[in-house]
């Protein structure tokens, strides 16, 4: 195993199995149903969870009556507050790799926090007999008087932000207050956000079991590495007697980066029930217990000269947060790097409501915080009657002032460029109303995208075996984005072996530890440690093929290639799997544990787009509807064309949520009754716009040896403000709180 922190240098290579257009590797397990997802996992003498939730969003629970609930027919058990085992809370560190959705263990106390807490776990010998008794169980409250579940509630509508201050947020360059004050054009309006959730396809699902002291764990989780460390630290139990197995995900958009309770319940249970404990949650539950993108109030003021040169930026940001658990979505902090600006200040504000913990959700922070941004910008250039790109031209970022750095390498020129020409910007009239096809008025808006681009630090082992496959495995998982795919192609790409010869296992946290799945950091972080992986292999082939006897002896080392699974010196070669065979070994492998260097020292690293949207607006019906959307993508080397579309499509189609339907809402006891896919209104197949992704292929070598940059967030960030931005050329309407309702045209 070797440890490498550079990045080898570039070769100018030609590729083979890097940027083909692969189909998933995946997709016919996916279609027969032998993919294995968490819930479709039963095991011997299993028995069912189900969690009770409190009905009071803020108070105390002050007895629970278990009797009635416990004679429930199959019911094995019921856990509370007064028998739960003692544990210790994870430290929650992300840095560590041992971040929970919430920190606060099952049951710790019996304080209230919000609506949806979970106060009681029914165990029982199916999910029905589970859920029967669930609902036996009588709860006693002290209700607060006061409870909340709103931070627009405390918003007076102008000056500053509600909340408190988070003073680790507070970025700035410059003077922004001053050439705010001496700026001839200005611009301070508020925006908003709704609070969306995940709203994942798979309900969040554990199944437990201990072995022993051994504990396995089967959950649809983005990281099995940070659950497994998070639950080692929980029961106090060494890491390699904790295991998480999460091979296939049904989606998870951030709401499975970090366990939630749910799992410590279900494996609590199986210890102490001696018997594997499966809890599915239900749609509702979902909605009240797995995190949410948390509403934000933003404010945007602008400084500005008449040419359009921004003087001064302002971007204020606060965001709700829980009792049960901090997070902050730092709205904000992309704002800094954006534009060329020398005077810039970012801050962000917490408002603790009574909702469980927010958490990560699809581009957090920065999808919101652009959506802010990109619209204000608008709103200033039709303040100077300039073209909505000729004003972001002209304010392009040469360097990261925030950072005083270089971008490794940043494309957004070739972006707007692009995007604009397919898609017809010059044919926009900027008068509201002006264009019309038939009933239909027609607006055109645009908006830059962005995202940080990330790398972690990654191991990965690979084998070669004697029947000519390779096994890759790395403690990382597959969401659905395509990582077993690329991994293959990457270990194709190395070897020559097809990718179709190539056995890679993830989603188990036994294997070598790699990265969450999410902020897209997946690609450019697992590559590189494959990579190197087999470099790690190959060296111990090399030696078996040039040892006495062997069929390249003599050779330099460093005059052996790997070739179309062949090791080949000059004219002599031998097939990888024919020298094992000779050797009698069933397998050589290699293991690499491959980090970042000192890069993001010298260079600022961020993916950048341009999204452009045609919004249709019906008057005579109120129907609102998005008929186009084009968008370039600068995101270093495109590792695979087709998950690499699919995922700036999804994106897309997350944006357009955010832009018009997404928004969870509450009753006046702090319960969210648009709490399933019928009320909570995501994207369906009719209201798909027609969308055309360009990808650009500029490699990104700072980065890593294959030069590419995540993509899984980049889609989403600029749709919402490129939607809002149509809207008001359409209608002259200006909406700045998401998401555009047609009530808010009428
Ligand atoms: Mo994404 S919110 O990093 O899963």
């Amino acid at each position: 195993m070797t440890t490498e922190t550079r990045n080898p240098q570039r070769q100018d290579e030609t590729l083979n199995s890097i940027g083909i257009k692969k189909p998933r590797i995946d997709g016919i397990l996916k279609l027969t149903g032998g993919a294995d997802y968490a819930a479709d996992r039963n095991l011997p003498n299993q028995t069912y969870g189900y969690p009770v939730t409190s009905t009071i969003a803020s108070g105390e629970l002050t007895g629970l009556d278990l009797e009635e609930a416990l004679n429930m027919p199959g019911v094995l058990d019921i856990f509370h507050h007064d028998n739960f085992d003692r544990l210790s809370r994870s430290p929650n560190d992300f840095a560590a790799e041992n971040k929970v959705g919430e920190p606060r263990l099952p049951f710790e106390d019996n304080t209230i926090y919000y609506q949806g807490q979970y106060i009681a776990f029914v165990v029982a010998d199916t999910f029905e007999h589970a859920r029967a008794a669930s609902r036996k169980v009588r709860a006693h409250y002290r209700k607060n008087d006061e409870q909340l579940t709103d931070i627009a509630t405390l918003d007076s509508g102008e000056g500053e932000l509600p909340g408190e201050d988070v003073p680790g947020d507070a970025s700035s360059i410059g003077d922004a207050d001053t050439a705010y004050a001496g700026a001839a054009v200005k611009l301070d309006q508020r925006y908003s956000i709704a609070q969306e959730n995940h709203s994942v396809m798979e309900m969040h699902a554990s199944v437990a079991h201990w072995e022993n002291d051994r504990l396995t764990i089967y959950e649809s989780s983005q990281g099995v590495v940070f659950q497994r460390n998070a639950l080692s630290n929980i029961f106090g139990m060494p890491l390699e007697k904790v295991t998480v197995i999460s091979h296939f995900i049904g989606s998870g958009f951030g709401s499975k980066l970090f366990m939630w309770p749910h799992a410590v319940m279900t494996a609590v249970a199986a210890r102490r029930l001696g018997r594997p404990v499966k809890t599915v949650l239900t749609r509702q539950q979902e909605y009240l217990n797995t995190g949410y993108r948390p509403k934000s109030l933003q404010r945007v003021r602008i400084g500005a000269d008449q040419s359009g040169k921004l003087l001064s930026l302002h971007h204020d940001g606060c965001n709700e947060t829980s009792p049960a658990g901090l997070h902050d979505d730092t709205v904000s902090a992309s704002s800094m790097k954006m534009y060329h600006c020398e005077n810039v200040s970012a801050t962000n504000h917490l408002v603790t409501v009574n909702k469980c913990a927010p958490t990560s959700m699809r581009a957090p922070g920065e999808a919101s915080g652009n959506f802010a941004l990109e619209t204000a910008l608008d709103e200033l250039a039709i303040q100077l009657e300039m073209d909505p790109l000729e004003l972001r031209r002209r304010n392009f970022a040469e360097t990261d002032l925030s950072v005083q750095l270089p971008w490794s390498s940043n494309h957004l020129k070739e972006c707007w460029d692009n995007a604009a020409s397919r898609f017809g910007w010059d044919k926009r009239n900027p008068t509201p109303g002006a264009m019309k096809d038939g009933d239909e008025i027609v607006g055109y808006g645009m908006a830059t995208q962005s995202w940080e681009a990330m790398r972690q630090h990654c191991g990965a082992r690979v084998g070669f075996r004697d029947d000519g496959t390779l096994l890759v495995a790395c403690g990382t998982q597959d969401i659905g984005t395509g990582t077993y795919t690329i991994a293959a192609q990457t270990a194709s790409e190395r070897t020559g072996i097809p990718v179709e010869m190539i056995d890679v296992r993830l989603g188990d946290s036994s294997l070598p530890a790699g990265p969450l799945s999410g902020g897209s950091m997946a690609t450019a972080t697992v590559l590189p440690a494959v990579s190197a992986a087999v470099r790690e292999a190959v060296e111990k082939l090399k030696e078996l093929a040039t040892a006495e006897g062997g069929p390249l002896e003599n050779a330099e080392s460093d005059s052996i290639e790997i070739k179309d699974g062949r090791l080949v010196s000059g004219d002599r070669s031998i097939e990888v799997a024919e020298l094992l065979r000779q050797n009698r070994v069933g397998m050589i492998d290699g293991e690499a544990h491959t980090a970042p260097g000192d890069e993001k020292n010298q260079y600022s690293f961020r993916s950048w787009g341009a999204v452009f949207v045609e919004v249709r607006w019906d008057p005579g019906i109120s129907r609102l509807r998005v008929a186009r959307v084009v968008s370039t993508i600068d995101a270093g080397r495109i590792i695979n064309p087709l998950t690499a579309r699919n995922q700036i499509e999804g994106g897309i189609v997350m944006g357009l949520g955010m832009a018009m339907f997404e928004e969870t809402e509450y009753d006046p006891h702090g319960y969210p009754y648009n709490n399933n896919l019928a009320d909570y209104i995501v994207p369906v197949n009719a209201d798909m716009p027609q969308v055309e992704v360009e990808l650009l292929n500029h490699p990104d070598y700072l980065l890593n040896e294959f030069g590419a940059r995540g993509l899984g967030e980049i889609g989403l960030t600029g749709v919402a403000a490129a939607v809002s931005n149509a809207v008001y050329n359409a209608t002259g309407k200006r909406i700045r709180d998401m998401p555009v309702s047609i009530e808010k045209l009428l």
